[in-house]
């Protein structure tokens, strides 16, 4: 391992505490020369240290800077992790990788994306220092009915990470936009290749991608509908611990995806149900009431003549004016 991974590595698993020169120097078997040199380069890289005379170092509260060495002692895993400074799309990058056989669980996370893509072909703003933007490669043993809840699953997990960090209200809109005090705070893509036999999945690719700082530059028309965990709670939330907790969590929910039980979590944060809503179903749109999640995650729509539909995938809406 190169001397700043060890050196980053030194100083997550303290976490928070001082660890001096000489201990570093010691553990890594370096001089206390190359400790102070490797602080000089790692402070050059961005990363924010903070050291004390007669304490030590320590990784400051305030370093916004992602590493896959702390964001694995964070999450107390030895995952394949990639940081990338800059990427087109972590998803476009992690299917490539799980083309050439990168393991389960493998995770691609970038500062800053130059062609993040949404759902229904739009883009996703990522602008670098602000979001988190990581996209985890799964190799699911299930079979094909059950990968169609990977991100529905996916955005339970996600809800609970983002939770478990800012203790503020997260909500669910089928069907993996995340919300919070009314404004998207979250999207997901879902990526997947089919195995030869279409009976189950080669890989899915869950790109998730959310927006923590609150200083994005979203034009007029999504800042009516977007925002971000900083702005809606004032809480400047650690990124690398983020990217550990939403690893952590869609872990727990992907193994467990099988016995649906999380449906009951996803019916409690989904925000669509009771109301009158427009949904976008690829080919048509249609109006109606939606009245619930099924057990497979889709969302039943009844229409004005009465007719049920069970939406599958595509967009719903609120009806702004009908509500
Ligand atoms: C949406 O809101 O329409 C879905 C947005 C998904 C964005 C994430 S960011 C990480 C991953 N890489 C991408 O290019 N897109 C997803």
């Amino acid at each position: 391992m190169d001397i700043k991974k060890a050196f980053l590595k030194q100083l997550a698993v303290s976490e928070g505490e001082y660890i001096s020169g000489a201990a570093l120097a010691r553990n890594m078997n370096v001089s206390r020369n190359a400790v102070w040199k490797t602080v000089k380069s790692l402070e050059n890289d961005g990363f924010l240290i903070e050291s004390v005379t007669s304490k030590g170092y320590r990784l400051s509260e305030h370093n916004n800077k992602l590493n896959e060495e702390i964001i694995k002692s964070f999450e107390k895993s030895d995952r394949n992790i990639i940081v990338l400074n800059e990427v087109d799309s972590t998803n476009d990058y992690a299917k490539k990788l799980a083309s050439q056989n990168a393991e389960n669980g493998t995770a691609v996370i970038a500062d800053r994306q130059t062609a993040g893509k949404g759902r229904m072909g739009r883009n996703f703003v990522s602008p670098s220092g602000c979001g988190v933007y990581i996209s985890i490669i799964t190799r699911p043993k299930f079979g094909i009915e059950t990968a169609s809840l990977i991100t529905s699953a996916a955005a339970c997990a996600v809800a609970n990470a983002v939770e478990n960090l800012c203790g503020e209200r997260v909500n669910v809109k089928w069907v993996n936009d995340l919300y919070m005090n009314g404004k998207k705070i979250c999207g997901i893509l879902t990526e997947a290749s089919m195995g030869l036999e279409m009976k189950s999945l080669d890989y899915a690719v869950i790109g998730i991608g959310v927006n923590v700082r609150k200083n994005y530059e979203f034009d007029d028309e999504l800042r009516q509908r977007a925002s971000s965990i900083e702005e809606c709670t004032g809480r400047k939330i650690d990124r690398n611990r983020l990217c550990a907790e939403i690893l952590r969590q869609t872990d727990i929910y992907l193994e467990n995806i099988e016995s649906r039980e999380y449906l009951r979590e996803y019916r409690r944060r989904e925000i669509l149900t009771g109301h009158k809503i427009t949904a976008n179903t690829g080919n048509t749109c249609i109006e109606g009431i939606a009245e619930g999640i099924d057990d497979n995650a889709n969302l039943i729509v009844r229409l004005s003549d009465g007719k049920i539909m069970h939406l599958g995938s595509g967009e719903a809406n609120l009806c702004r004016f009908a509500e």
